[in-house]
């Protein structure tokens, strides 16, 4: 399974996001769109970036009972992106909905990852405010065999997970790994971070970088930075 990095568009407008590809003129990176610009723009949004020639990873994180994941996600599979997710706490019943929902009736479908704890959680949140009482990792390697047993094709996890969920899961069940940061960068809202070089060592397959290339000064040369450090 080939690497890659994907860069989360969280972007408020269509004139704010095409500003921003149009720095790309010499590459097509995977370009992720999340809910901020999903909301904004609507379904069209997903079908022009694609029409530039860019993959795409629609991150709207489904989470509700399994007949309307299942709905939503026969929508979202008409739109022809590459990825979509949802969240493994959904429980099994709502994961297997969704990949039956996702699945065109000529048997393609995108792939199907599920969020296990967000980067942005620590520990001490998810224990004292979920009342989730095992460790973090434990947790997400749990939600990950879940994912698994669902049918899935991976999990989003922190990049510091991603060796341990490989060796839970196998090698080719994805690590798709966001709270990625540059050396010296600030974490932001982001709590279980690494550095690409660090993303690659511990086996991620896809890492999910946001901020560090759109608020660069030059966001060709940081993507292209990650993609030496990541992919080469
Ligand atoms: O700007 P930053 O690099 O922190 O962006 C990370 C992106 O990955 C955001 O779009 C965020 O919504 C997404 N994400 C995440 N943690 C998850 C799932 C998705 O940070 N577990």
């Amino acid at each position: 399974m080939g690497k890659d990095v994907i860069i989360a568009c969280d972007f408020p407008s269509r004139g704010h996001t095409f500003a921003f590809l149009d720095k790309f003129d010499t590459v097509k990176p995977y370009v992720k769109i999340g809910m901020e610009l999903f909301y904004a723009e609507g379904p069209q949004i997903v079908r022009d970036i694609k029409a530039r020639g860019h993959k795409i990873f629609l991150d709207l994180k489904l989470h509700d009972i399994p007949n309307t994941v299942r709905n939503a996600m026969r929508i979202l599979s008409s739109l022809e992106v590459d990825m979509c997710n949802l969240h493994a706490s959904g429980t099994r019943a709502m994961m297997e909905a969704a990949l039956e929902g996702l699945t065109r009736p000529d048997g393609s479908r995108p792939l199907l990852i599920a969020v296990t704890q967000l980067t942005s959680t620590s520990q001490e949140r998810m224990q004292n405010e979920l009342l989730i009482s095992s460790s973090i990792k434990e947790t997400v390697l749990h939600y990950a065999l879940n994912a698994k047993a669902a049918g899935l094709d991976g999990v989003v996890c922190s990049p510091l997970e991603a060796y341990e969920m490989h060796k839970c899961c196998g090698e080719e069940f994805l690590a798709v790994t966001p709270g990625v940061r540059f050396e010296g960068d600030e974490s932001g809202d982001q709590v279980r971070i690494a550095t690409p070089a660090r993303a690659k060592e511990f086996g991620s397959d896809y890492i999910v970088v946001g901020r560090p290339i759109t608020s660069s000064e030059d966001p060709l040369e940081a993507y292209l930075s990650c993609v030496r450090d990541f992919v080469s």
